[in-house]
Parts: C-alpha cells; structure tokens; sequence
C-alpha cells in the first residue's frame, strides 16, 4: 500500500525582482489577486485536496507571510466590537486555514535546493509541491487527481499543460508517452527550459508535483545546472530514467483553468478573469470592462474612467 500523502511544500524565497518595486519590502506571494494574496489561493487549494500541513520554504522579507497566516489580535478585536463578523471572518480564513510551518532556504540555490530543505519535515512520505506563481480555479480537480494517480501506481506525478511553442523556453519539458487513461502520461525525459526550438515537446511542467521522498537522495546529488542553479526538472530526469524501484514519473495532462501571476502582464489577466468570475463582483466589473474594451481607441489609450 503507497503512504498516504498529507503534506504540502510551498517554495516562498523567490526575489520577486519581475514585480519590483512592489517586491522590495514585500513578498510577491502577498500581491492580492482580486482581494486575496496569492498565496492563500495556493494553500487552499492544498487543503481542499486534502493537505492541511504546509511547509513553506522562506527567505528573507518574508515576515509578512507569516503574519498573514497567523492571528492578529488588535484587528480582530476592533471588528469583534463593531459586530463585523463578516470581515471577521476573512481576517480568521487563512488563520484557520492550515497548519503552517516555516523553514529557511539559505542560500537561495534553484527550486531543487528550496524542495531538498524540506527533507526533515517530510521524511519519508511523498508530498506534494505547489510553486506560488501558478493559480488552479477552485472548480478543477488538478491537485486531488494528482494525489489519485500516485497513490494508484506509487510514482512521482507532475502537472502537464500542452502550451504554445513560442513558450516552451519558460518551462520544464516533458517527453512523454500515452497511458491506458486520457489524462495520464508516462514522462520518458524532462529538459529545464529548452532554448526556443529546441524543445522535445510542448508538454510544459505547471507548478504542481507529487514527489516520492526518494527525491530528495536525488537532489542531494543534483548538480547545478540551467542558471547555475539546483533544478527540480534535473532531479526528476534522473527519477524518470532511474530504477524501476523508484517508481518512475507520470504527468497529469491539465486542461483547466489556470491563472498565471509569475509576470506582470499574466498577473493583470489572471485579476480580470477571477474578477469576471467572483459572485460579488462580477455582476458590476463585467459591463464596465465591456464598456471599457469597446472603448479603446485604435492606439491603446482609453476614455473610460
Ligand atoms: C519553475 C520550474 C519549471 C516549471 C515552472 C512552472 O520555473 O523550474 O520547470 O515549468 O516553474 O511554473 P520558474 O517559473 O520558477 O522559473
């Protein structure tokens, strides 16, 4: 029977240098997406899958973080004394949310060091990694299948989204073979960031795995390598080429909804779609940027207010 899976590890040290100088004294992972930092859609989606322990891996600056997880008495009190339980009850969400556990990546080394210094909370369960700039819509299922396929065949799963080949060189790249189901990939090779035409697939790796622990024997060997940094996708090579006894790597082909918040333009989008789509907002926000889009001029520049 493979060991159930209760852990999530949410990488945070990145710089965040593309969001600067909004980043310079706060984590990107605090940017609010609608009204909502980013990361709390990530660890949400830890916990609707069924991961309610979370490590995130920090570095410096990332103090706000941690106090968005944790409770904050003086605001809490001035709403508990207006009678505002609704805002109440936001501010205690993500509170309540997880059990979160913090650990500092040092040296900030590449993805693959960030995941190996989640070794001693992690042990020897698989666990699941989220990476912050990529939000899955509540609505699709992305993680818990995930979570279905490794405990089935006991592999490593990555997350696989077919993107455009103008886009391959931002992404991990996957070779992959099909599997007896339509949404299961056996992967055969992994490449970090091909450069423009030279990619094997458009198979891109989006911010979701399931790793077996033996991953981290891996990365303890794994040397530096695109930017001169620790990658993940050269971990995961190895346990895709490695012995049978490691269980290989098999992708879940993802043909929802994802939003993008890992550049500026991306994270714009990423806002208006969630926007159009909230209960609260959208009835309002969807005719006005109607209204606004009809009103762009030929050049770019816009009337509406
Ligand atoms: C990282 C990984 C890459 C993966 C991507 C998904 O890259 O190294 O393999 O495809 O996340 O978002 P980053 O975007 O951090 O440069």
């Amino acid at each position: 029977m493979p060991t159930p899976i209760t852990k999530a590890v949410i990488p945070v040290a990145g710089l965040g240098t593309r969001f600067l100088p909004a980043t310079k004294a706060m984590p990107k992972e605090m940017l609010p997406v609608v009204d909502k930092p980013a990361i709390q859609y990530v660890v949400e989606e830890a916990v609707r899958a069924g991961l309610a322990d979370v490590l995130m891996i920090t570095g410096r600056n990332k103090a706000a973080l941690e106090n968005h997880f944790d409770h904050v008495a003086e605001l809490e009190s001035v709403l508990r004394e207006k009678g505002d339980l609704e805002r109440l009850s936001k501010v205690n969400a993500s509170t309540d949310l997880a059990d979160v556990h913090y650990v500092r990546q040092g040296d900030p080394r590449g993805l693959g060091h960030a995941v190996l210094r989640a070794r001693s909370h992690v042990q020897h369960e698989p666990f699941a990694v989220l990476l912050g700039d990529d939000i899955i819509d509540e609505r699709d299922t992305l993680l818990s299948r995930m979570l279905e396929v490794q405990q089935r065949k006991n592999t490593t799963v990555v997350a696989l989204l077919e993107v455009d080949p103008s886009q391959t060189h931002l992404y991990g790249i996957a070779t992959v073979e099909d599997s007896d189901q339509d949404d299961v990939v056996k992967v055969t090779g992994l490449v970090e960031k091909p450069p423009p035409g030279e990619s094997p697939s458009n198979y891109a790796i989006i911010g979701r795995y399931v790793l077996r622990p033996e991953i981290f024997d891996i990365l303890e060997t794994t040397q530096p390598g695109k930017g001169g940094e620790i990658q993940l996708t050269d971990a995961l090579q190895e346990m895709a080429a490695g012995p049978a006894w490691v269980g290989g790597v098999h992708g879940v082909v993802f043909r929802g909804r994802r939003y993008d918040t890992g550049d500026r333009l991306d994270y714009l989008k990423a806002i208006v779609r969630l926007a159009s789509d909230r209960e609260d907002l959208g009835a309002e926000f969807v005719p006005w940027l109607r209204g606004f889009v009809s009103e762009l001029s030929a050049d770019g520049a816009s009337d509406a207010d």
